[in-house]
């Protein structure tokens, strides 16, 4: 009788000690009860000016780690093929980017796999940066010293989610692969950028992400079919009404990417944690701000 009752305990208690998480899973929980409206892309002027200012330290920092991962000079092949040399876009402007990106994702495919190419990557550093917010990332370059650096840069990381890829974007077949595509213009004259612009936009399946962080391709994204999400991202194959639809959905996606609690979690909470993943929602150990409502 004594050993069945201390059977019995040994679950019970089990079980205490993982419901005694609750706290962690309803710092996932909370937030969604009301969800609050987060616009995709913050203006850079409306910025407390503490995050400002760790934004151009920030920027500042990966421009220097650029310069150090980068030290080769430009092939002279690439430079005959109309190449701008491995110029990087800011840190900052190219995180809100993708992380505006990944929020639209959680709309368009929830709970797929996510694949993000960038098309001229240069040594790498924009491909590895991508990684902590798609499942795989692939950086295609057409300088052959270039893509060595990216490819053994990828090669150190701690995890397996990176490729290089030497080839050409103006002849690639394989851009409908991805969900997210980054190109940084690329190349050096813009009749090439256009060629590549419209190749890019008739591969890819409808619904299909892509971020150009440069004016021109404003101009010309109508008749290359792409409809304005947000900042510089673009929804391929699909009306401005649609992209709107897209965006005021994306807007009430929660903002985290990282797992911060995971290893934490007990399994109990499973399911409750996926739920919440695929909105956007992390658990947290520090206090979430409380809602609006519960202090008036
Ligand atoms: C302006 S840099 C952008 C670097 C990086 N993507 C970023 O945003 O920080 C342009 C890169 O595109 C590469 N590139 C230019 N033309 C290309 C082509 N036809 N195919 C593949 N890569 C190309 C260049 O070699 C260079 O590394």
């Amino acid at each position: 009788m004594h050993q069945a009752w201390t059977a019995l305990g040994q679950p019970v208690n089990q079980l205490r000690l993982e419901l005694n998480k609750w706290p962690m899973v309803e710092s996932m929980l909370r937030p969604q009860i009301k969800r609050r409206r987060q616009p995709l892309i913050e203006e850079h002027d409306r910025l407390p000016p503490t995050a400002a200012s760790r934004e151009a330290v920030s920027d500042v920092l990966f421009a220097q780690l650029h310069e150090l991962l980068n030290s080769v000079n430009q092939d002279a092949g690439a430079h005959e093929h109309g190449c701008f040399p491995d110029i990087p876009l800011a840190q900052s402007l190219f995180l809100r980017e993708v992380h505006a990106a990944k929020r639209c994702l959680a709309v368009l495919k929830p709970g797929e796999r996510t694949r993000f190419l960038d098309v001229g990557c240069g040594a790498g550093l924009k491909v590895i940066s991508a990684a902590p917010y798609f499942d795989r990332c692939a950086g295609l370059e057409y300088d052959p010293g270039y893509a060595a650096l990216a490819a053994q840069l990828f090669r150190a990381l701690p995890h397996d989610r990176c490729r290089a890829i030497q080839g050409d974007a103006l002849a690639w077949e394989r851009y409908g692969d991805h969900d997210v595509i980054y190109f940084f213009r690329p190349m050096r004259d813009d009749a090439l950028l256009a060629q590549m612009e419209r190749r890019i936009a008739a591969q890819v399946p409808p619904g299909t992400l892509l971020i150009a962080p440069y004016t021109i391709f404003g101009r010309r994204a109508a008749e290359l079919g792409c409809a304005h999400v947000a900042g510089h991202v673009w929804l391929a194959g699909r009306s401005e009404a649609e992209a709107a639809r897209l965006r005021r959905e994306a807007e009430l996606i929660g903002t985290d990417v990282l797992r911060t609690g995971e290893a934490n979690i007990p399994l109990v909470w499973d399911p409750l944690v996926r739920a919440s993943r695929l909105r956007g929602y992390e658990a947290t150990l520090r206090a979430r701000p409380p809602l609006k409502d519960e202090n008036s």
